[in-house]
């Protein structure tokens, strides 16, 4: 998606991960993981985007995705506004472009948008005004490319080596946006290893994910893992009828120690959150030595610092 880039290469919107090249994503990373405090030391604070507004457009629920976009922008020295959808014109009708081109009109210079429908965030872009960069903040089932981001950040942290790694995705895959920009960015950084590991209903058509293996359980998708990626049923997307009962699933998918035990020993556990505890992991895995699953979520406001320096840079040159 070559609408992405501006002529000299930088990047002007993100709405996927699919063909960014693998210096873009590291240039981002490696900008991201200058970003990271540990716990308890001062966050980063500059006035690089100081005069910048972002504006978050959120029509789907979101805890950390939006609270980290604003904390982004903010220790960036960029304004935010936050926009409650539900009480917006949206639902007088307005749509969702007249939306945007009035956020335009008061000089918005970034829009994060999440949305449950496709195409939303790239029909924005390809309608915004060449100074407004959109910035996908999760698009329906399609892709969530700074969460893609964020996990690769987290897994550099302690397996840089991404050529070697055994990457296991578990649990509802076939509704997944993380699982979508995660296959991407892990396949441009270079992991062979790919696995869906998943029940028949919940895998995705066998067009999609080209290259990764799949399993239908644990057993046989854990064995040897080093990164363990476990992932929230998407029960918004499903039909009731859909939904597997929970106790049944955590039976056979859920993380626990003892199926844990079949990946390596050192290898982390992921989950992009809201977890259900329970249903496709278990506390004691949730919270144990293993898992890095706040580290992601640290993570998450580097990479989105990361991203809005780079689509608003030119702002600080010009
Ligand atoms: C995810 C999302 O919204 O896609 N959450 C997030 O952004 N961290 C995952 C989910 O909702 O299950």
């Amino acid at each position: 998606m070559n609408m992405q880039l501006r002529p000299d290469g930088s990047l002007r919107h993100l709405i996927t991960l699919e063909h960014l090249s693998r210096a873009l994503i590291e240039r981002l990373l490696d900008r991201a993981q200058s970003f990271v405090r540990p716990l308890g030391a001062p966050a980063p604070v500059s006035r690089a985007l100081a005069g910048c507004t972002v504006a978050n457009l959120f029509t789907e629920p979101s805890t950390r995705t939006r609270v980290s976009f604003e904390l982004a922008a903010k220790r960036l020295g960029a304004d935010v506004v936050n926009l409650e959808v539900q009480l917006s014109s949206r639902i007088k009708g307005e749509s969702m472009l007249d939306t945007v081109f009035t956020l335009q009109s008061l000089h918005i210079d970034a829009l994060v948008i999440r949305d449950a429908e496709p195409g939303v965030p790239g029909t924005v872009a390809s309608h915004v005004a060449p100074s407004v960069s959109v910035l996908s903040a999760g698009e329906a089932h399609i892709a969530h490319p700074t969460q893609g981001l964020l996990d690769a950040l987290t897994v550099r942290q302690h397996k840089p080596r991404f050529e070697s790694l055994r990457i296991a995705i578990v649990g509802d895959i076939r509704h997944s946006r993380v699982a979508r920009s995660a296959v991407h960015i892990f396949r441009t950084l270079g992991t062979a290893d790919l696995r869906l590991v998943a029940p028949p209903g919940l895998m995705p058509a066998p067009e999609e994910f080209p290259g990764c293996s799949r399993h239908t359980t644990l057993e046989e998708g854990l064995r040897e893992a080093d990164v363990v990626m476990m992932l929230r049923i998407q029960s918004e997307r499903m039909a009731q009828a859909d939904l597997p009962d929970a106790a049944h699933y955590y039976e056979s998918y859920g993380l626990t120690s003892a199926r844990l035990a079949l990946a390596r020993p050192d290898a982390i556990v992921m989950h992009p959150q809201p977890m259900n505890r329970g249903v496709e992991i278990a506390s004691e895995v949730a919270d144990g030595p293993q898992s890095v699953i706040r580290d992601q979520v640290r993570n998450g406001v580097a990479v989105r610092m990361a991203v809005l320096d780079e689509v608003l840079a030119w702002r600080r040159a010009g």
